[in-house]
């Protein structure tokens, strides 16, 4: 890394412990996964929440639904561990959890590039220009038989090498960079995705609802013929009408409009 890198890396690691908000903070030149890493860490430390992990490098980038994660330089990989007492306390609103996620990503984003831009593919996937930005991979590490804490995982694309990329995410992916120009850095985006998930989270525990108008107004598949499978494999189509105020998705076909909890997009 060059001087000025490590030295802009030393001051925003200094920020981050600053923030009262975070109990821990690590950032590491390699892992496996940062979710791993979180899980491993969460097995011996779980009172200092919540807790920041950022990788250089990740080996076995994990996404959604058994995806690998391409993981290259350039690309702001971490995972932010909470305890429950961040979520609302009424359990009923817990899977919104990463509809919330995604939302502030697409508000850090908006205030990075400095205009309403960013929008949200069901159930947290942020797109800008009709290509993946940025995907979350939410987990929890259940205690008995309940949730114990939540795993965030988030990876950004902020200045990523396309030359390097495989050919079907040259395709469908996009970064802060190409959409801005240089200057994006993972550290500033870091910040401001910290203090856009902070300040959602604390309206989302007093307002349950909270993030629901303003993820309609985000939904990249709003009005547009989605097919989506469930998780027994069934496959199911219709207009999509949005999400639920509690985050299901909500397709118009011949039997009225069905709510999907859960999910994946396969075309629209
Ligand atoms: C998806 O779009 O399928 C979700 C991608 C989530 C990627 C991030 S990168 C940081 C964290 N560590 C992982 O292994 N995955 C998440």
């Amino acid at each position: 890394m060059d001087p000025t890198a490590t030295v802009r890396r030393q001051l925003l690691i200094e920020e981050l412990r600053e923030l009262s908000w975070l109990k821990h903070v690590e950032w590491l030149a390699e892992t496996d996964s940062t979710n791993n890493f979180g899980r491993r860490w969460l097995a011996s430390n779980a009172r200092d929440l919540p807790a920041l992990f950022v990788a250089d490098r990740q080996t076995a980038g994990r996404g959604r639904d058994g995806s690998q994660w391409w993981s290259p330089d350039g690309c702001l990989m971490f995972t932010l561990a909470i305890c429950a007492s961040e979520l609302p306390n009424d359990r009923q609103y817990w899977p919104s959890l990463s509809l919330v996620a995604g939302l502030s990503v697409a508000d850090a984003v908006d205030s990075l590039l400095g205009h309403s831009i960013a929008q949200l593919k069901w159930p947290n996937d942020v797109f800008v220009q009709d290509r993946k930005l940025a995907g979350i991979l939410i987990e929890s590490s259940q205690v008995g038989q309940s949730y114990g804490n939540c795993l965030i995982g988030i990876g950004i694309n902020v200045h990523n090498d396309w030359a390097q990329a495989p050919p079907e995410i040259q395709r469908k992916a996009t970064c802060l960079s190409t959409i801005a120009g240089e200057g994006m850095t993972r550290e500033s985006t870091l910040l401001e995705v910290l203090t856009q998930l902070q300040s959602r989270f604390e309206q989302w525990r007093s307002v349950p609802q909270s993030w629901h108008e303003n993820w309609q107004r985000r939904c990249l598949l709003n009005n547009k013929l989605v097919e989506v499978r469930l998780n027994d494999q069934n496959v199911f189509s219709g207009l999509c009408l949005g999400v639920s105020e509690s985050g299901q998705l909500l397709l118009q076909n011949e039997l009225g409009i069905q709510k999907i909890t859960a999910g994946e997009i396969l075309s629209w």
